[in-house]
């Protein structure tokens, strides 16, 4: 997969992965100095990242991180951790509506979030703005307490724009998501944790190990099968309750016909691992 300077891939072995060459990818977002807030080319590199990992088979889990500070010249103080620390401020300024619309109709949070496979942040830091819709456009929040979420563009005389106000209201519910946008103020990791916000809360000294140990157990399954109940549970998102359900037994039964089923169920009966197919 293409690398470049604004967004670093790794790709991790699965330990247990069936099909076998399953791979963990893992996407640093790296301008530490500008505390990875996203320009147009992080913006265009997630893209194309989303696009390659989607068309790629070998891609079963998707990881999204921000760089760590760089080590400051001699005499200044230490730029802070961050995810991303929202959207590259410095490219709003004289920008107007006939520029803006282009950029967000084209956007790194919705190819994130169409992204059939599962996806993680993995968040020690500042995820503010664009940074918490990157955030909420992954499938699993992994943080540290010492993190902060928050929706600030109001103090910018904005809104979220990556679809912040959304998601944050389907996740949290109204009241808290209307008290974020509004008063742009941040919550700490406890907080997060606290009100649903993330997943998971985790030390620094832990982060990478937990992420990897979900993402290895995410990465075990079959691939088929945990697209299939990703799109599930973002149906419900979208469909009124009775038609959730009946989409639901659609894509439930319809797993009957497929290899993996008879796969997981026999391996089940027989007390053995599942070698999946894929299909
Ligand atoms: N866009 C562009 N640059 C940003 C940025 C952003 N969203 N967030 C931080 N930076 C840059 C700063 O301009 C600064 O650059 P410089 O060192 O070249 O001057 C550098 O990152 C470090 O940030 P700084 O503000 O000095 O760190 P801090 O510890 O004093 O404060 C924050 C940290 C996160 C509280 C503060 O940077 C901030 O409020 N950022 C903007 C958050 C925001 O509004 N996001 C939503 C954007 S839509």
């Amino acid at each position: 997969m293409p690398e470049s300077d604004v967004l670093g891939i790794e790709n991790i072995p699965l330990e247990s992965s069936s099909p076998s060459g399953g791979v963990i990818s893992v996407w640093t977002i790296n301008r530490p100095d500008k505390l990875n807030s996203l320009n147009s080319e992080v913006h265009s590199a997630i893209k194309s990242a989303c696009k390659l990992a989607e068309s790629n088979d070998d891609v079963r889990v998707i990881v999204i991180t921000g760089a760590p500070p760089n080590e400051p010249p001699e005499g200044k103080r230490s730029k802070p951790k961050s995810f991303v620390a929202g959207a590259d401020i410095s490219e709003f300024s004289g920008m107007r509506s006939e520029q803006a619309r282009p950029i967000f109709d084209d956007n790194s949070w919705e190819a994130i979030w169409n992204l059939t496979k599962p996806t993680i942040a993995m968040i020690d830091g500042f995820a503010l703005g664009g940074g918490s819709e990157i955030a909420l456009s992954c499938d699993l929040r992994i943080a540290t307490p010492q993190s902060k979420f928050g929706t600030p563009e109001i103090n910018l005389g904005l809104i979220p724009g990556g679809g912040g106000t959304q998601r944050l209201c389907r996740l949290l519910g109204y009241g808290r998501a209307i008290e974020m946008v509004m008063s742009g103020e941040m919550v700490s990791g406890e907080d997060a944790y606290r009100i649903g916000l993330i997943n998971h809360l985790v030390e620094p000294d832990q982060l990478l190990l937990k992420v990897m140990e979900i993402a290895q157990n995410l990465g075990s399954k079959s691939p088929h099968t945990i697209k299939v109940a990703k799109a599930a549970v973002r149906a419900s998102l979208e469909l009124p309750f009775t038609q959730g359900i009946l989409a639901e037994r659609d894509a439930f039964c319809a797993l009957f016909d497929t290899a993996d089923k008879e796969i997981g169920v026999n391996a089940f009966l027989n007390r053995e691992n599942a070698e999946w197919k894929g299909a």
